[in-house]
């Protein structure tokens, strides 16, 4: 039986490839490590939570000391790294959190799996979840491939772009078997409500404005999160070590366009007249340093490995929308805070 840790597995994506893996493979044991921010929710497990296959770790990869002992106990075979401090918009704000756990937490866990794996690194491999954000802002034209040159922007680009050059030196340095995968927008269920899709929908359930960034204008390329899962498996069994892959959705929204979409379905969702959620649309100041447009070019993942996004995004976000409006108590609890402090009580030092 093959012991896989998937870190930042109580997160958006990582949540979605912790239920895939443990369903997927009921000969691997998973252990999810995640330190529980105000990202990481254990709720979105909770369908496998009582898995045999299945153990849940609390802990932070900023502390080195825990992490090597995680390794030594568990003998990791395979690592897949998505924990990760995530939001562009909190990263303007607090740096240093995404220094810590983006950079200082990707070492330690390169540094523990180096230990384990000492000078036997047969069938053993680090796959670290990166995004295209390293790659900087397009101009009108062009798509990101694998040997565009990193150039990025925000504090949580650049700590992105700090993790996947560490990664690479260890595969260089120290034949550490490394895989780096870069993918676009997600989008699904799931998601915490700072984040574009999951925020307009709560807002428009609760005719709240819609802050729109400065014209709208800027473009992202869309992925439904499964999809996104379906290539970490991919890329987890059968990528080439020391390899990179892209992965997108071939799926290029302006945002004023996608919140549109989000407006006329959501009113047809809730019974509303058409036009009523396009009035809470709200210009606001616009993102320091806000890149114009990202896309990916994924042909590489399609042709090597035979990765197909499996849902047009006329059905993705349909699913998404019905999704959220089906676990309207998710949302809400997310949105009040009221898991952090189940959390706090749950976890808390005299718990234990
Ligand atoms: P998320 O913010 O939803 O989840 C991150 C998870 O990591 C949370 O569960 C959090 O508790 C955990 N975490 C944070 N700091 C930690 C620490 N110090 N120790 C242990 N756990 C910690 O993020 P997401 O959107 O699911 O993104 C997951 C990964 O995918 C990230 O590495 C991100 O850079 C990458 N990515 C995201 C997107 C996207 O559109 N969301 C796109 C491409 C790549
Ligand atoms: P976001 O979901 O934060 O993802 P990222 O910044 O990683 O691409 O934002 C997606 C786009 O939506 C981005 O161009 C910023 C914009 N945006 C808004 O206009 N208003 C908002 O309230 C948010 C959260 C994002």
């Amino acid at each position: 039986m093959k012991t896989i840790l998937i870190t930042g597995g109580a997160g958006f994506i990582g949540s979605h490839v912790v239920r895939l893996f443990v369903s997927k493979y009921p000969d691997y044991k998973i252990v999810n490590l995640d330190k529980l921010t105000y990202a990481g929710n254990l709720a979105n497990l909770k369908d496998i939570e009582k898995a045999k296959n299945y153990e849940f770790v609390k802990g932070d990869i900023v502390d080195a000391d825990f992490i090597q002992k995680l390794f030594v106990e568990k003998q990791f075979d395979g690592v897949i790294h998505l924990a990760a401090e995530s939001h562009v918009d909190r990263s303007i704000s607090n740096p240093m959190e995404f220094i810590f756990t983006n950079i200082v937490g990707t070492v330690n866990l390169l540094n523990a799996a180096r230990h384990i794996w000492s000078d036997n690194f047969e069938d053993k491999r680090f796959y670290h979840i990166s995004t295209d954000e390293v790659y900087g802002s397009l101009g009108e034209t062009g798509l990101f491939t694998e040997t565009t040159a990193y150039d990025p922007h925000s504090p949580y680009s650049a700590s992105k772009a700090s993790s996947d050059h560490l990664v690479r030196a260890y595969l260089d340095t120290f034949k550490l078997p490394t895989i780096i995968s870069n993918c676009s927008n997600n989008y699904g269920g799931f998601q915490f409500p700072e984040k574009l899709v999951p925020l307009f929908i709560h807002n428009i359930q609760n005719n709240k404005p819609l802050p729109v960034y400065g014209k709208g204008e800027n473009i992202r390329d869309w992925l439904y999160v499964e999809d996104h899962a379906n290539a970490i498996d991919l890329i987890f069994h059968k990528g080439v070590i020391g390899e990179t892959y892209n992965i997108g959705g071939n799926n290029e929204w302006t945002n004023i366009d996608l919140i549109k979409v989000l407006c006329k379905k959501m009113d047809k969702k809730l019974g509303r007249e058409t036009g009523t959620s396009e009035k809470l649309i709200t210009y606001v100041k616009d993102r320091a340093g806000h890149d114009l447009r990202y896309a990916i070019d994924s042909s590489k993942l399609q042709k090597e490995l035979g990765w197909e996004p499996s849902l047009q995004f006329e059905e993705g976000i349909e699913k998404t929308i019905d999704w959220y409006v089906a676990n309207q108590d998710w949302l809400d609890n997310v949105a009040s805070g009221d898991y952090l402090k189940y959390y706090d009580n749950q976890y808390s030092e005299d718990r234990f």
